[in-house]
């Protein structure tokens, strides 16, 4: 989807919709002011006689208003003036882009980011609200072409506004494009991307640009490094486990990079200890923490942010066999620690402790590891929040404050030493489960102790990543998390 910049006069502007929004207890915006006046009043009157909502969300196509070029508007409300915040900003854009993407028009004029509330300037507020349209009319079509009842989504959209706003219009069509790539990735099938498919998109993202390298490490180079706790859990499946390592250079290189590690389980039966079929039925998406990854990764490269980016996968199946690891094996991480295997379906742990293992040879100047690593994370957060937990006070805080900008909200938990021993077992350094209470700190426990030497942070996105379900699937989160982080520390 194309996105653009039109400041001529909204009457003017040729276009299949103009969206404008409206808040209760507010002024019209702009766009919306010389509308109603091109009309003799007519938005006014919408707006006394109910025909406009303001309600947060709601939409409403008004048809044949005189005095315009376009031939429909789409009213947006935006709910309450004085409690619009950029949250509930986002949500109101949402349901803008989806609105249009479930209408058949193809393109439209956008305004909604005239409306002014504290905390976001017009920049902030337009790349939010590009963002939101875009995101809304993403539509899986790989495994299933569009059909003519489907809804059509939008080919382009221009934002009321000129080159001041370039920027911001930039960072969203970059923004746009990471998540979308993410969100293809996790919507995949797990017999189409498997850990060579992710290897041959990272492939073709290196591809694409002068500054961004690329190394992929096959079972044999793992064995090599002693990385037996990521071979482990790819033993049972006939589908080789691959280590992909991207690197983006946009600064100095002696500037230490940024390590993103991502959780790329492609598919994940839970092995031996295997899911139920309830439970295995999603497990395609146990590989979006790779997509988000990836997803920042293409984000800022196409950015060109001035920082380092190392950007790892760990690509493998989780399958049983007569080959697959068991229940009960110890088996010795990269770092030399040793683990006990009670449960092969806590299988994101174990190859991510090797991965940050492996990290460390980049000499990173933080390391943030993204997976669906536990079902108790979404059982305490729900599908709204990333969990957060770090060995890093202002590692979290960075973290969170760039979800909260750009409403890709992470909450941090504790990872109190106290949890720690949950993990202690009598056969192995530790065992790679906590039992029922606090399963996702456990989770983030056992990684700590891959990362004690290192400003680390650990995203669980396992409820934020993707939805079950009608419209859902994959999110592209937390790729907007990232890439305001990355641009943040660019400066
Ligand atoms: N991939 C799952 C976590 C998951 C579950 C993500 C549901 C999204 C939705 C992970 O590998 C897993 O199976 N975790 C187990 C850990 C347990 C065995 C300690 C879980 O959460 O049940
Ligand atoms: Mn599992
Ligand atoms: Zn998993």
């Amino acid at each position: 989807m194309k996105l653009s910049l039109n400041d001529s006069a909204p009457r003017d502007i040729q276009t299949d919709c103009l969206v404008l929004g409206f808040a209760e207890g507010g002024e019209l915006t702009p766009s919306a002011r010389a509308i109603d006046e091109v009309s003799a009043g007519a938005l006014t009157r919408m707006l006394q006689s109910g025909d406009i909502e303001t309600g947060i969300g709601k939409t409403h196509f008004l048809h044949n208003v005189p005095g315009l070029k376009a031939p429909r508007i789409l009213a947006v409300g935006f709910g309450k003036h004085d409690k619009l915040d950029l949250p509930r900003f986002d949500r109101a854009c949402l349901a803008a882009g989806r609105a249009l993407r479930d209408h058949p028009l193809t393109r439209c004029h956008v305004a909604l980011h005239e409306l002014e509330f504290a905390g976001a300037d017009a920049g902030r507020r337009l790349r939010q609200a590009a963002l939101a349209v875009h995101r809304a009319n993403y539509l899986y079509t790989v495994t299933k072409p569009r059909k003519d009842d489907a809804p059509v989504p939008l080919q382009s959209a221009s934002f009321q506004g000129g080159a001041a706003l370039q920027g911001a219009l930039d960072e969203a069509e970059a923004f746009a494009l990471g998540f979308e790539k993410a969100r293809i990735l996790g919507d995949l099938p797990a017999n189409i991307c498997n850990p060579a498919y992710l290897a041959q998109e990272a492939t073709a993202i290196a591809a694409q640009f002068a500054n961004v390298s690329l190394e992929i490490l096959e079972e044999s180079d793992m064995s090599e490094l002693g990385m037996d706790a990521l071979l482990g859990v790819s033993r049972g499946s006939s589908n080789r486990a691959r280590l992909i390592v991207l690197s983006y250079s946009g600064a100095a290189a002696d500037q230490r990079p940024v390590a993103l590690i991502g959780k790329g389980v492609t598919f994940d039966s839970g092995g031996l200890s295997l899911k139920s079929g309830e439970n295995m039925m999603q497990m395609k998406y146990d590989m979006c923490g790779a997509a988000g990854v990836i997803g920042a990764f293409v984000a800022c490269a196409r950015m060109q942010l001035a920082v380092n980016v190392v950007c790892i996968v760990a690509a493998v199946e989780n399958m049983p066999d007569g080959d697959a690891y068991r229940p009960g094996d110890v088996l010795t991480s990269m770092s030399g620690k040793t683990i006990e295997v009670l449960n092969t379906d806590a299988e994101g742990r174990l190859i991510l402790c090797d991965a940050l293992t492996f990290s460390e040879r980049f000499d990173p100047e933080v390391v943030i590891d993204v997976a669906t690593l536990t079902g108790a994370c979404v059982v305490a957060l729900g599908h709204h929040a990333t969990g957060l937990m770090s060995n890093d006070d202002a590692l979290a805080g960075e973290l969170a404050a760039a979800g909260d900008a750009i409403v890709d909200r992470a909450w941090r938990l504790p990872l109190w030493e106290e949890y720690q021993s949950q993990l202690d077992s009598p056969f192995a350094d530790m065992k790679n489960v906590g039992g029922m209470p606090a399963g996702v700190l456990t989770a983030g426990c056992f990684l700590s102790r891959f990362a004690e030497d290192q400003r680390w942070a650990h995203l669980d996105v396992a409820g934020s990543a993707w939805k079950w379900g009608g419209d859902d699937g994959a999110t592209g989160r937390p790729v907007g998390l990232l890439a305001q982080f990355l641009l943040n520390r660019a400066g």
